[in-house]
């Protein structure tokens, strides 16, 4: 007698017969660990090859935000209509910094994914076996309908991860505006990003990509992952294992959302295992640049820039870079780190010894490393206007 469905089912499970459609991953990159990988970082040690001045040169070569500006322009309407739901509450939350008013954020997550996109597709832009339509701008081929789906998509996961930040951190004020929290309460500040969440799975899942999806799907354990990773340091407070430790936690903070949304870019476009591996060594290197110069603008007084408090990381316990390079030379932020700045004076006394070191200076130099490195990874890719707008956004 044939066996009933319920039979099978539980032999197949017994068997581990689809083991390798469960457990193997698709991103391959030529090896299935390096998609995943944060120990593709820059060495430490490593130098700046420009002179700083010739990294400003080419930082004003080109505006790379003018480049993509009309995908821009409708990317918070776009998220928007994606956000519509049937609760005015739970609709007016999640689509809280997407209205105009609100400054909208720098938007430079969905920039990298449809800059890489134009820089992709422009070697795509003459070959019949591509299906994807792309666009044509002023300055030759755009994005595909998918590629800028994808952009939309990772803002709003990098949203909804803020909504929930900002629980965690107790914050008042997000983008120079008071955060959502603040003006929905905890608890809907929560939903409203697991809101968002849900929306961007839906959508993910409609890209019909299931390499995208394990690529994104992958991005929002690494945020988890790195949220923790900042709660709950393990190992020494300083030194090289505290230094590995904090670029761990960037790129699982900051830098995977970027490599992997430029990455993804690359897979919905069916581009080449060498531009793939480009556009997801771009996107994560200038993360780590990213995440390093936001560590340094903690310590200047560039609250119209950043959005936030100065020394708010100092404030919250945390040690960044400038602070664990400081470590190094005055070896009283030690304690200081380990208490977390908690007693009277010690944000001050830290802020000192900061100051009087090369900890500035030497995560200057850390960042200008990752993004000389995401520079180099793009050569690959033909030249043109969008490439140019890459490097002058590095
Ligand atoms: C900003 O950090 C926060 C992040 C980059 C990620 C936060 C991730 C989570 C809360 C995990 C949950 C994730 C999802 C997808 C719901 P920050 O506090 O250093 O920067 P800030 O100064 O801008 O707040
Ligand atoms: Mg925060």
């Amino acid at each position: 007698m044939a066996p009933s469905m319920a039979e099978q089912m539980l032999r197949n499970v017994e068997n581990h017969d689809d083991d390798h459609l469960t457990n193997t991953p698709m991103v391959t990159l030529g090896d299935p660990a390096l998609a995943n990988s944060w120990e593709w970082m820059a060495d430490l040690e490593a130098k700046p090859q420009m002179k700083y001045q010739e990294l400003v040169e080419l930082a004003n070569s080109c505006d790379p935000f003018a480049l993509v500006e009309e995908d821009i322009r409708t990317l918070a309407g776009g998220i928007k209509t994606l956000l519509g739901s049937d609760h005015p509450v739970l609709e007016s939350c999640a689509k809280y910094f997407f209205d105009q008013e609100k400054g909208g954020g720098k938007t430079i997550r969905p920039t990298m994914v449809l800059a890489v996109s134009y820089a992709l597709n422009m070697g795509i832009a003459s070959s019949s076996s591509n299906s994807e339509e792309v666009t044509t701008t002023d300055v030759g081929v755009g994005a595909s309908n998918r590629q800028r789906r994808l952009a939309e998509i990772v803002e709003m996961i990098h949203t909804a991860s803020l909504f929930h930040d900002d629980v965690i951190d107790k914050a008042g004020t997000r983008r120079g505006v008071p955060s959502v929290n603040q003006i929905f309460g905890n608890k809907l500040a929560i939903l409203g990003g697991d809101y968002l969440l849900s929306r961007a799975s839906v959508n993910l899942a409609r890209l019909r990509n299931l390499e995208v999806t394990e690529i994104i799907a992958t991005v929002i354990e690494h945020l988890v992952k790195g949220e923790i990773l900042q709660m709950k340091p393990t190992g020494q407070p300083t030194g090289t294992g505290a230094f590995t430790r904090y670029m761990k936690k960037n790129f699982y903070k900051t830098a995977s959302l970027m490599g992997h949304g430029c990455l993804a870019a690359a897979v919905l476009g069916n581009h080449s295992e060498q531009e793939r591996r480009a556009a997801y060594l771009y996107g994560t290197y200038l993360g780590q640049a990213f995440q390093l110069v936001d560590d340094m603008l903690d310590f200047e007084d560039n609250s119209i820039l950043t959005g936030k408090a100065p020394l708010a990381d100092l404030h919250s316990g945390l040690a960044t870079a400038p602070t664990l390079f400081a470590a190094e030379e005055h070896p009283k932020l030690v304690d200081l780190i380990s208490r977390k700045f908690e007693l009277p004076g010690d944000v001050d006394e830290a802020l000192g010894f900061v100051k009087q070191s090369k900890g500035l200076q030497r995560s200057r130099d850390l960042a200008q490393v990752h993004a000389e490195k995401a520079i180099e990874a793009i050569q690959v890719l033909p030249d043109s206007p969008a490439r140019v707008a890459l490097v002058a956004l590095a």
